[in-house]
């Protein structure tokens, strides 16, 4: 793949698959492009490849969203489910594959003093609210505006699809089908304005349940301090601070951002990469937070109910404790963020030199350029940016055999040094077109 790469028109194969997805497809699997002319069928992957029914091959920066930090069927994970497919997968009981994952992750992730399993970040999400919920004895949910902590109904609140914004800290609903009465139970925060988020806190200290935050907001930095205040807040009013660490769970480090930034929460929801795109997700937290699942929620008559039919399930916990096992391996948090930089770097530089107004933010494997001619540290800063552009520079790359998602690059420790080399090339050659508009 080059800056010379020719991306082949969809064959009738393709053309037919395409048809049938929009006959019998509600939504649910997303498109490659806004641009209909991109619509493409995913045949397969490999490392940071993939390829599509036409026969087109791309340098995969979507990887799924985020989960295939190890690239596209990595040799531990295939060697994890075919070693264990054999003898089952779904028991709904105690098995050897789930214990041993929880003690990794107990042993990792700074906050897990304890574990419960799950099949998405969702899942994650709604059961680390539910549980903090149960702990304090309140309803209420503090979540920071433009923060996306999955598909329940407290979750689609102020997330990053918000245009309108509201007075803080008054929720705006994402998806008609919600209660209006679930917006009452969410407040709403700037990110990165420890004042504001402390007097929204501290007036409604007696109905919080939780406070949530994703660590790294979409592709906002925290602001030196803002999670450390955060935590001193939250510690001193005893709110459980939950951090969402779908996204940066063992991709920022083995320990996630808990490790990277330095601030330990009482609860995180973790999911994507480690289970090499099988569904997963899990809870972690303080022993006295979590043991209200168990046989001690029951005893005091707090119960908190977590469990499904998949939760723990062999493939997705086998393929967990293989992938955890790669990342261990020394040097590998290094060589990854080195690439990352490299290519973060670049496009800044890039974009720069030909004087579209941009910022990239993020952190090395996970990061966004966002078109806009100011500084954005939250959702609100962020409003003004040019989608248009955003939705451009997908295609532009798509026509150079490079596929990102709508927002965020994201880096795996598949990518070589030739894919960063072949990617800074195409964005180079793309950027005269990009500035055009
Ligand atoms: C920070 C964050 N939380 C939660 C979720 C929801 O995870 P899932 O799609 O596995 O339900 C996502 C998904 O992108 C996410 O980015």
């Amino acid at each position: 793949m080059t800056a010379s790469y020719t991306r082949k028109p969809s064959t009738a194969q393709e053309k037919q698959l395409l048809a049938q997805s929009d006959q019998h497809l509600a939504c649910g699997i997303r498109s490659a492009s806004i641009n209909p002319e991109y619509s493409m069928v995913i045949a397969g992957g490999r490392g940071s490849r993939v390829w599509d029914v036409s026969g087109n091959h791309y340098i995969d920066y979507l990887l799924g969203s985020g989960p295939m930090f190890l690239g596209h069927s990595h040799p531990a994970m295939v060697e994890a489910v075919q070693s264990r497919l054999a003898a089952g997968n779904s028991f709904l009981l105690t098995n050897d594959a789930a214990i041993e994952l929880a003690a990794l992750i107990a042993e990792v992730v700074p906050c897990a003093e304890k574990v419960s399993f799950h099949n998405s970040g969702s899942e994650a999400t709604l059961y680390a609210l539910r549980l903090a919920r149960a702990y304090r004895g309140r309803d209420k949910l503090l979540k920071f505006e433009g923060a996306y902590h999955g598909m329940h109904d407290h979750a689609l609140m102020s997330a990053q699809w918000t245009t309108k914004v509201a007075d803080f800290p008054q929720a705006v609903s994402n998806s008609s089908g919600i209660t209006a009465n679930t917006a009452e139970d969410v407040l709403i925060a700037p990110f990165n304005d420890l004042q504001t988020t402390e007097e929204i806190i501290r007036r409604h200290a007696d109905e919080l349940g939780c406070v949530m935050v994703e660590p790294l907001c979409r592709t906002f930095v925290p602001a030196p301090g803002f999670l450390e205040g955060l935590r001193e807040l939250t510690h001193e009013l005893d709110i459980p601070l939950v951090f969402d660490e779908v996204v940066t769970g063992f991709r920022l480090a083995l320990g996630g951002a808990q490790e990277y930034y330095g601030v330990v929460p009482d609860l995180c929801a973790g999911a994507k990469a480690i289970s090499g795109g099988l569904p997963f997700g899990f809870v972690g937290g303080r022993e006295d937070i979590m043991a209200l699942a168990g046989r001690a929620g029951v005893e005091s008559g707090r119960h908190v109910r977590l469990t499904g039919t998949y939760s723990g399930n062999v493939m997705s916990c086998a393929v967990a404790s293989a992938l955890i096992g790669e990342l261990r391996q020394p040097g590998v948090y290094e060589a990854v963020n080195a690439k990352g930089e490299r290519l973060r770097k670049a496009l800044q530089e890039l974009l720069l030199a030909a004087d579209i107004p941009a910022r990239v933010l993020g952190e090395a494997t996970a990061f966004q350029p966002w078109f806009i001619d100011q500084d954005v540290i939250d959702h609100r800063s962020s409003l003004g940016y040019d989608w248009k552009r955003q939705f451009k520079l997908q295609d532009l790359l798509l026509d150079r055999g490079i596929l990102k998602g709508q927002e965020k690059f994201f880096v795996s420790t598949a990518h070589s040094d030739e894919d960063i080399d072949t990617t800074i090339a195409a964005l180079a050659d793309l950027m005269p077109e990009l500035k055009a508009g």
